[in-house]
């Protein structure tokens, strides 16, 4: 077994749907994995994956190169530039829209792709789990994390396991302000919950064991920007989760899941909707552009080699979730263009208030 620590880089875009935003074309996905399985014979990445969800590409690889690093970044951006040309031959829709810059300037977040990364060294056994969704935003990730790492309700090792019970140090970003805090569970788990609780500006990003300082989570939540009066950058998210022994295990990782819970995006990035588990073959929105999908990917990693995935919401036991996400998605949609089905007027993707209210400006009386 190596000591020396291995990277789990997961860089994912949209560079173009199939058929609008519902899917990935098998000819990007055929090119992706050409270029991952080049880069793993010229000894780049240990190894490789490419995923899909909904209309996203997800690359997720394992190197020694540690995280931030510029050659893994331009090598995921050269991926996606690559699918761009082949998205743009079949006038796939939104060709290269996740590619913001012409160029790659060193690091590919805020270049428009979505980014997780982890280093650890590998234990005896090292199961991971990758979860990617579609039609959401990274905010989507802090409930599931709460209940995972703070939620005995969910998570019994908390309570019965003497590996967790001192609890996990919660890493949380204001993507508004730039701003990032720490705090410890389950002592602040009230502060912790005041923030995380507003998922659309406040967002974990990362996860720590207290009883070995080790990493457990990571999500790819970025910082916005403020453009043109409007906050722009929330983009379909990833998250990696490590398993077991002393951390929670597969199982407790996928609980929070039977329940879908409610989050921003679907229909135009401006509607609440529930979150549906799906497999990846299930990850198809298209209704209403949605609902928003969840699917998880296992690997037990082995010397950096990634033996999976095993695609695990395929499970029968979470059917009644999907059937409750119907039922949720049903509901909700019977209120149409009102709130809380759709988002408040600050946080949707599109909108056309400013141009009605010039229209009407003239119109306004005092009262
Ligand atoms: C949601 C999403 C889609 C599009 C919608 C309209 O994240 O990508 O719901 O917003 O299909 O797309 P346009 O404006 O390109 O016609
Ligand atoms: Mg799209
Ligand atoms: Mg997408």
């Amino acid at each position: 077994m190596s000591q020396q620590p291995i990277t789990v880089s997961v860089i994912k875009a949209d560079i173009g749907g199939y058929v609008g935003h519902s899917s990935v074309h098998p000819d990007l996905l055929e090119r992706a994995r050409a270029d991952v399985s080049g880069a793993v014979d010229r000894g780049l990445l240990v190894d490789g994956c490419v995923a899909y969800v909904g209309d996203d590409i997800n690359l997720i690889m394992t190197h020694r190169r540690g995280i931030d690093d510029l050659e893994i970044h331009r090598f995921a951006w050269d991926v996606f530039t690559a699918c761009t040309t082949v998205a743009r031959k079949l006038k796939l829709y939104g060709a290269g829209q996740d590619l913001l810059s012409d160029s790659f300037s060193g690091n590919i977040k805020g270049l428009g792709p979505g980014c997780a990364e982890m280093e650890f060294v590998e234990r005896t056994s090292e199961p991971i789990i990758v979860f990617m969704a579609d039609k959401t935003e990274p905010g989507a990730w802090n409930l599931p994390l709460y209940k995972m790492f703070a939620d005995p309700f969910n998570t019994i090792g908390l309570v019965i396991d003497p590996k967790m019970h001192k609890g996990f140090e919660f890493e949380v970003h204001d993507l508004i302000q730039h701003k990032r805090v720490k705090f410890l569970a389950p002592e602040e788990l009230y502060d912790l919950l005041i923030f995380i609780g507003a998922p659309s500006r406040f967002c974990i990003k990362g996860i720590v064991s207290r009883e070995t300082g080790e990493p457990a989570a990571a999500t790819s939540t970025q910082r916005l920007n403020l453009l043109a009066g409007r906050y722009v950058g929330k983009d379909d998210p990833v998250c990696i989760v490590r398993c077991q022994s002393g951390l929670p295990a597969v199982g407790e990782v996928l609980e929070p899941f039977a329940t879908p819970h409610v989050v921003a995006g679907w229909m135009r990035g401006s509607h609440h909707g529930p979150i549906m588990p799906v497999s990846m073959p299930d990850a198809t929105p298209s209704r209403f552009d949605g609902p928003p999908r969840v699917v998880s990917l296992g690997f037990q990693l082995a010397d950096g080699k990634l033996h999976g995935p095993r695609d695990l919401f395929t499970d029968c036991a979470f059917d009644r979730a999907r059937d409750k996400a119907n039922e949720i998605a049903d509901y909700l949609r019977t209120m149409g263009p009102f709130e809380p089905h759709r988002l408040p007027l600050d946080e949707m993707e599109y909108t056309t208030m400013p141009q009605v209210m010039q229209k009407l400006a003239g119109r306004f009386e005092d009262i």
